[in-house]
């Protein structure tokens, strides 16, 4: 299913809505930025993007214990790129599928769906940060 305010706004709407509605409804406070100029993209694109954020902030609500969350968007005309960072207490990142969780391996295969890459880095104690990128032809 696609949400409303995505068919209607596109990404940058639904994601700022998604995060007001997130740092609304949890101790947690979740901030979005974006940067750039703001574009309409593919349908295959908007939806894909969107689960991953969501997933990455669901997951930031669930296991970082984190009092921030940014995501972040930045547009550019053949470039997109997606930060999520949060300063929670990290995991370890070299032991990702080896748990019963689906949801960061359905994020990884999304974005390989999509050509993009992934750069997961987390320090125990300092927080994690998950880098997406697409280059956009
Ligand atoms: N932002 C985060 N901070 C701390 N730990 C995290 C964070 N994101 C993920 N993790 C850790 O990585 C594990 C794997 O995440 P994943 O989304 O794959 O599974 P899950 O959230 O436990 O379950 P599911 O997504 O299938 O409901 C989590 O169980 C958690 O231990
Ligand atoms: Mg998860």
């Amino acid at each position: 299913m696609m949400p409303e305010t995505l068919v209607k706004m596109g990404l940058k709407g639904a994601l700022s809505d998604f995060c007001d509605n997130m740092n609304a409804s949890n101790s947690m406070t979740v901030r979005f930025q974006f940067v750039g100029q703001f574009e309409r993209l593919e349908q295959k694109f908007e939806i894909g993007i969107y689960r991953i954020i969501q997933e990455l902030v669901n997951n930031a609500v669930k296991h970082s214990q984190a009092d921030k969350l940014i995501v972040q968007m930045v547009q550019e005309p053949h470039r997109l790129c997606l930060i999520v960072e949060d300063n929670g207490k990290g995991f370890d990142v070299s032991a990702i599928g080896q748990g019963k969780g689906i949801g960061l391996n359905s994020v990884k295969s999304r974005i390989e769906t999509l050509n993009g890459r992934i750069d997961i880095s987390s320090e125990f104690g300092k927080g994690s940060e998950f880098i997406i990128e697409f280059i956009l032809l």
